[in-house]
């Protein structure tokens, strides 16, 4: 590990210092539990005077980064406080692949970030929790309590409470999808519908197709699996079916998963046209499609084009969706509508992760889509994501340097942007991160982590002034790493000092 130290730069010494370190202790190159060297030693090898040592030391320590202990040294805390864990004696007996491990790991930061309070976050997948209709909620919960009593506080059935299903199966009616309540399955998330799908239908060593970029959680979910990932490149109309259909003729893929609507992280749909190509592709190929519907109802123009299981008239679609993104994300209600041959298997995959999903849960939701009108809550997050994704390009326009390109989404939750050449999504990061602000760097959302170009920022989270205030960060850091690289291409001159 080595710190580059820049005399020439305007950047004070023990910023340049104090910035390495916070960089290494937020990516985990540096964990807690590590003891960094003393002032006095680091001081010497840096060529610097002590007090620039003690000053970065310092400022990490009061942002609760470092902890320093008489007589032992300094050592890492960790970004959420924890104390100093000891390091483990040895490497543990398992095994992780590299790669796999640096998704997860990218994950975990990215929900880490967004839970730190000193950070500004545009990084994690999640919806604005002040949206979350709370009284409601409340109210529902107690009418339920007071009406089924313990009834809801029992054991129920893998396949999810009949009349949630009964709810489920007609709110769909509205884009489009008849689903009778005997095809619908409840799920802890949408996030488990994948898993159970992947558990169900995939066997190791089976090749399964998901879009190049695509939802981390299901990259994750398939690659835990042991399929083989064929990664098919999206374009303004979706998934770009040319390259699909050369995968299906030669690897005989058993499922396509894709996200045709107000796609996770580029924003875009697929176009009416391409759903209907795709679907005829999959009854030739016959393979199966897994379409992840999780945004759209977040749409902030017209409403978007039916979804692939409105078109199917196959039996090829196994359809997604949940009120994570649109009422409440930690309540954990999904759902899947499956054709029919693939109920009894996938309800048993159900029965053997979790016997079921929380009663009292399924309770709840069911009495807040029936009785607190889901419709008027989602007109109104409507509204205000409208309002924040507008706000957010307004900013970006402002206070990103040119070079920067993005195309406003029309529904969903996230703007993603392409980086100037010279600029890489893992050094906006981290130097985001040193300014207080962070992103979601590209490659955590393509399975061959490639993607150093792109970075994905969540508009839902903050109000306009936040976005303000975290975009004009983003755009000083991605100059400084422009001003940087072009200042470097003629001459870098690098002073190289190992530290640990
Ligand atoms: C495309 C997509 N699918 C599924 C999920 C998981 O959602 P859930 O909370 O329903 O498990 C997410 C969450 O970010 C997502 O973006």
């Amino acid at each position: 590990m080595y710190i580059e130290l820049k005399h020439e730069s305007e950047v004070p010494l023990y910023l340049q210092i104090k910035n390495f370190l916070k960089e290494q202790i937020l990516s985990g190159s540096l964990p807690p539990g590590s003891r960094l060297p003393s002032t006095r030693s680091l001081a010497q090898r840096l060529g610097v005077a002590r007090i620039t040592v003690q000053e970065a030391y310092d400022e990490l320590i009061a942002e609760g980064l470092l902890s320093a202990h008489v007589g032992r040294g300094t050592f890492v805390q960790g970004p959420s406080g924890e104390p100093p864990l000891p390091t483990p004696p040895s490497e543990p007996p398992w095994e992780v692949s590299p790669s796999r491990l640096s998704t997860r790991a990218i994950l975990r930061d990215m929900l880490r970030m967004a839970a730190s309070r000193d950070i500004l976050s545009f990084a994690a997948g999640v919806p604005a929790p002040e949206f979350f209709p709370v009284d409601g909620l409340r109210r529902a919960i107690n009418r339920v309590l007071r009406r089924e009593g313990v009834s809801a506080l029992q054991y129920d059935v893998p396949e999810g409470l009949l009349p949630l299903r009964q709810s489920i199966s007609r709110y769909l009616v509205d884009v489009g999808i008849v689903a009778t309540p005997e095809t619908i399955l409840i799920t802890s998330g949408t996030q488990q519908a994948i898993d159970l799908v992947a558990r169900t239908l995939v066997e190791p060593g089976d090749a399964v197709v998901l879009e190049s970029p695509t939802y981390i959680g299901a990259i994750d979910a398939f690659e835990a699996r042991g399929a083989k990932i064929l990664a098919v490149p999206v374009d303004e109309e979706g998934m770009c079916l040319q390259t699909l259909k050369l995968l299906l003729i030669r690897y005989r893929p058993r499922l396509i998963y894709t996200i045709p609507t107000f796609h996770s992280p580029r924003g875009g749909s697929m176009s009416l046209e391409r759903r209907r190509q795709l679907l005829a592709l999959a009854r030739e190929h016959a393979v199966l499609i897994l379409e992840d519907d999780a945004y759209s109802e977040l749409y902030y123009q017209e409403s978007p084009p039916p979804p692939l299981r409105a078109l199917d008239t196959s039996g090829y679609v196994i359809y997604l969706g949940g009120f994570s993104k649109t009422l409440f994300a930690g309540l954990r209600i999904g759902y899947m509508v499956v054709p029919h041959g693939l109920r009894e298997r996938l309800m048993y995959a159900k029965q053997t992760a979790d016997l079921h999903t929380s009663s009292l849960i399924q309770w709840a939701v069911n009495e807040f889509i029936q009785r607190e009108g889901i419709h008027t809550h989602l007109r109104r997050i409507r509204v205000a994501c409208r309002e924040r994704r507008d706000a957010m390009a307004r900013s970006m326009e402002r206070h990103f340097p040119p070079g920067v390109a993005w195309t406003l989404p029309q529904g969903g939750l996230y703007l993603w942007a392409k980086l100037p050449r010279e600029v890489n999504a893992f050094e906006v990061f981290f130097q985001g991160l040193a300014r207080g602000v962070a992103i979601a760097p590209g490659p955590a959302f393509f399975p061959d982590r490639s993607g150093e170009e792109y970075i994905r920022l969540n508009f839902s989270l903050h109000p306009p002034e936040r976005i303000e205030e975290g975009i004009r960060k983003l755009g000083e850091t991605i100059q400084f790493l422009l001003e940087r690289a072009r200042r470097a291409r003629p001459k870098l001159q690098r002073v190289p000092v190992p530290i640990l």
